[in-house]
């Protein structure tokens, strides 16, 4: 983890298939240390395969995933050591349902690192404390809110102190007040523990704002990368159809008889 290296996240011309396709290709990211990066578009486009070949979950077809200045290992030992600096935040949560929250939490400390019982259970209470859930421990995942069981998830995902944070939709399920609460929880933690947070989302509205970096994933490749004004400011139709969720345009969808169709689109 060399300090000079200013990046958390290199991606040079990758290129990564699924299931025989190609979903992304010429992918060309940087993601700054300590920056927090979203990362929209539509469904299906490769969001989640990209967080793949961040945790190595996915080896690219081309090219090069740095992460810290090291490649993305490929063998099971290397790798789960790496997984040890990412935390990752799903979008369905993953909580075990027959552990409390406290036990959830508990889980990653358990696997990686061998702590003594009373300071396995002080961390657990911090990280239950820094997602403003003290009172929730003993809970079982079916006794909290959408939105405490995703910051139990949050917490768990944070128990290592993982340098970076990868976050799939997490806003999913959740109504403005709950999303609003994890937005500034994931922009708090980021700024307060200096991580480096990667979101993607569809959410634009509510990731935008605590957003330094916009990358927009559609047609097989990143086609924007900017800061959120930038973004705002385009007049690409393809990014204002995205931006405004407009179904006709430049971004063709299942279920869209006009799909592809060169459907003109009104200027920004
Ligand atoms: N394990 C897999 N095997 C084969 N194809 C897959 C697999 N996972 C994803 N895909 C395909 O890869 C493409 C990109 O999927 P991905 O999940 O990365 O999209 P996404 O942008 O995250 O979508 P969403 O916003 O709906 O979560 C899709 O066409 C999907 O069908
Ligand atoms: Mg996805």
């Amino acid at each position: 983890m060399p300090a000079s290296n200013a990046n958390a996240v290199v991606l040079d011309g990758v290129r990564l298939d699924r299931g025989g396709r190609v979903i992304l290709r010429d992918v060309d990211l940087r993601v700054a240390r300590g920056s927090i990066t979203a990362v929209l578009g539509p469904s299906g486009t490769g969001k989640s395969t990209l967080l793949a070949a961040l945790t190595g979950e996915l080896a690219p077809v081309a090219g090069q995933v740095q992460v810290f200045g090291q490649p993305v290992p490929r063998s099971a030992r290397a790798l789960l050591e790496m997984r040890k600096g990412i935390g990752v935040l799903l979008q369905g949560n993953g909580l075990l349902t027959d552990l409390t929250a406290a036990e959830n939490v508990a889980l990653p400390l358990r696997t990686h690192a061998r702590l003594p019982e009373p300071v396995l259970q002080r961390l657990v209470a911090m990280k239950l404390n820094a997602v403003g859930l003290r009172d929730v421990a003993g809970l079982y995942p079916r006794e909290l809110s959408g939105g405490m069981a995703r910051r139990v998830a949050l917490a768990r995902a944070l128990a290592l102190d993982p340098p970076l944070m990868l976050y799939d939709e997490p806003l999913t399920g959740l109504d403005p007040i709950a999303s609003g609460v994890i937005t500034s929880l994931i922009r708090r933690l980021s700024r307060s523990l200096g991580l480096t947070s990667i979101i993607v989302s569809h959410h634009v509205r509510e990731t935008l704002p605590i957003a330094d970096q916009a990358v927009v994933v559609a047609n097989g490749g990143i086609v924007f990368d900017g800061t959120p004004a930038q973004l705002e400011a385009s007049e690409d139709p393809l990014l204002r159809q995205f931006l405004r969720g407009e179904p006709d345009g430049p971004i063709p969808f299942e279920g869209n008889p006009r799909a592809g169709a060169s459907t003109p689109v009104e200027a920004a």
